[in-house]
């Protein structure tokens, strides 16, 4: 019983916890404006921005602003972090408030680790582990969300190799980050003129970043040739074919900045592009499971299907089973 009446409605949950999905997107594309702009060090300190001043003093000129504007966002996403946490305890969804609450929990730890990485000279590992931190709140930002929109969790709506390999496939998306974060830290693009590198050839690591996105577009279009052949719910046949839209459209993305000398655009294209990526790589794992009324019903008997019974094993219909909606 709760102690509260809930006051909030899932349909607001859903909302505000979009909002918190599209804050956490915005701020690693402004964060990409401040290294593409050479900006990284325009607040040369942290937690004020030059000693003795909160603001960027006059002679920071433009970068000054411009890391400044990135810092001042962080409040944004205070705000939406800080309404997902309020909106979901006020409502009945108890199994939300543990992502609601890490949400929330990861914009100090963030705002930390962006002060380390001013205090370390934009030093390439940490402002890696910056961007990567951001993806993991990306990640997880988009899983609150699409379960706000649902009841609960749900059971398994697919077979469980296709969900196993679902899970391969976001453990792929993260290596292939990581690999792109090395490629920066070794490339041009280091957010201050007198920023380290990592000291890796960056045309090396560029060859092996693009190999693992090779594997994970073959494990991508396995998992689509899967879903269909096993007639997969249509969430899940959309999350896969989504994934690998993205994941094609990033690759070109890769390639052209690799061979027009990495202009500053679409470098920051294929950052809103690796977003994305991290987004539709949480709603495929997100799509292997939900209510069962996304079962395909069989088209003879009428009777929901299993997820065994997707995959041809013909199982007798549970007694009483109750055709669901398509
Ligand atoms: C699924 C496809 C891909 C994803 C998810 C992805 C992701 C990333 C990420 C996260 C970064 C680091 C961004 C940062 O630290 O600010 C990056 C950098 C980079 N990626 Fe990719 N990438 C993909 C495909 C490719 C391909 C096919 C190439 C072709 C060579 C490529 C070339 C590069 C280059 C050159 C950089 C360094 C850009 C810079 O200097 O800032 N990427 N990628």
């Amino acid at each position: 019983m709760p102690v509260l009446p809930a006051l909030v409605r899932p349909s607001v949950v859903a909302r505000v916890t979009l909002l918190n999905l599209v804050a956490n997107g915005l701020i690693v594309v402004t964060g990409g404006a401040v290294r593409l702009t050479g900006s990284g060090l325009g607040c040369p300190t942290w937690p004020q921005c030059t000693d003795g001043s909160i603001t960027p003093t006059p002679e920071l000129a433009g970068h000054g602003l411009i890391e400044f504007g990135n810092r001042l966002l962080t409040f944004a996403l205070v705000v939406a972090a800080v309404a997902t946490v309020a909106a979901v305890f006020a409502s009945v969804r108890r199994d939300l408030r543990r992502l609601a609450v890490l949400s929330l929990l990861g914009i100090p730890a963030q705002a930390l680790l962006g002060g380390v990485t001013v205090l370390t000279g934009l030093n390439p590992w940490t402002v890696a582990a910056h961007f990567l931190l951001s993806m993991a709140l990306v990640a997880l930002a988009t899983v609150l969300w699409l379960r706000s929109r649902e009841p609960g969790v749900g059971r398994l709506l697919v077979r469980r190799p296709l969900a196993a390999l679902g899970v391969g496939i976001a453990a792929t998306v993260a290596a292939v980050l990581v690999l792109g974060t090395v490629v920066t830290g070794s490339g041009p693009h280091s957010g201050d003129p007198g920023a380290g590198r990592t000291g890796f050839d960056p045309e090396l690591v560029s060859q092996l970043h693009a190999d693992v996105v090779f594997l994970l577009v073959g494990l991508t279009s396995a998992l689509l040739v899967g879903l269909y052949a096993t007639d997969a719910p249509g969430r899940a046949r959309r999350a896969a074919r989504d994934l690998l839209v993205v994941e094609l459209a990033q690759g070109v993305v890769g390639y052209l900045q690799y061979f027009t000398g990495l202009p500053a655009l679409l470098v920051l294209a294929h950052m809103a592009g690796a977003v994305l990526i991290t987004v539709s790589a949480a709603r495929l794992v997100w799509a292997a499971r939900g209510p069962a009324s996304e079962l395909p019903v069989d088209g003879d008997t009428g009777v929901l299907r299993t997820a065994g019974h997707t995959a041809g094993l013909r199982t007798a219909p549970r007694p009483g089973a109750v055709p669901g909606p398509r």
